[in-house]
């Protein structure tokens, strides 16, 4: 059992949920895990609590409502029935409750504003720990004010667009989050064509990685977030993940490649 390591955050969203994964992932020391009341056909909270319920209280559960069965929505009363619903279903509070891509329902400032207000009026009653928003594409939300957020997650790595690693950074001194956490550092696929391209190995300093172990310390940069939520339904590939954090980066490589990003924009 290696010691707890909240940098690795294991996202359920192409996860089958299955217990092996989640014991393998406590063995590795990863012990937060991220969800969303849509995952796994909608039932992602309710098959964690049957499939691991006696695990739960070893992991720190981050979750995500706005998605509902027939639509996405930022209506104040069908987000305060999704958070009872998450608690009931999952048999505990939360650690963390996020505002899932809220861009979806084109939120004008109140409507955002109020939809926030919820979540964190949850947070203070204690139905979840933190509260916080989770956003794929920010660039509609860039402008937008809300109540100062716990967590802010946004997209991060190397397959981000300037355009979208820009707008996270201005929500990021805009809302002034406590916490900002990444996520989909493959863009949701190591098989992509895209990453046959290029070795991601060029933006590390040290040179024993793999190129998804370079990729995925990369996705720690690009933006700068604190932790990564990262998919994967093989332990090994977890543990290869785990393996490769220590590697440093190549800040001018990085910085280079940010402004040719921008650039080519
Ligand atoms: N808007 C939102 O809130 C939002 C949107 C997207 C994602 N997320 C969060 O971010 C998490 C991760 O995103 P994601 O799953 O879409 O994409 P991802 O993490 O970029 O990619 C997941 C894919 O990478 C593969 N992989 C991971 N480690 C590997 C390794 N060492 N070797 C080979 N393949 C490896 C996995 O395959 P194997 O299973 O074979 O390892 C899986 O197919 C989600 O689960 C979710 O928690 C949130």
């Amino acid at each position: 059992m290696h010691t707890a390591d909240r940098r690795v955050v294991l996202g359920l969203h192409r996860s089958r949920h299955r217990r092996d994964v989640l014991t393998g992932a406590l063995d590795l020391g990863v012990t937060a895990i991220d969800t969303a009341s849509n995952y796994l056909h909608h039932r992602s909270h309710h098959v964690l609590g049957e499939v691991a319920g006696d695990l739960l209280p070893k992991f720190s559960i981050s979750t995500k409502v706005g998605y509902f069965e027939d639509e996405h929505s930022l209506s104040p009363a069908r987000l305060r029935g999704a958070v009872e619903k998450t608690v009931n279903d999952l048999g505990r509070e939360p650690d963390a409750l996020l505002l899932h891509n809220p861009e979806h329902s084109a939120p004008n400032a109140e409507v955002l504003w109020q939809a926030c207000a919820v979540l964190a009026g949850a947070a203070e009653k204690g139905r979840c720990g933190a509260w916080g928003i989770s956003t794929w594409d920010p660039r509609p939300l860039v402008g937008l004010d809300v109540p100062r957020p716990d967590i802010l997650m946004v997209r991060s790595g190397l397959l981000v667009s300037s355009g979208v690693l820009d707008a996270a950074e201005a929500l990021v001194t805009a809302w002034r989050p406590t916490r900002v956490r990444g996520m989909s550092p493959f863009g949701g696929s190591v098989t992509d064509p895209v990453w046959q391209k290029f070795d991601p190995r060029m933006f590390l300093r040290t040179s024993d990685a793999t190129p998804i172990q370079a990729a995925f310390r990369v996705a720690f940069e690009l933006p700068g977030v604190e932790a990564v939520a990262v998919g994967t339904d093989d332990t090994e590939h977890l543990r290869e993940l785990c393996g490769g954090l220590e590697h440093e980066i190549d800040a001018d490589v990085l910085r280079a490649y940010w402004q040719l990003l921008r650039q080519s924009a």
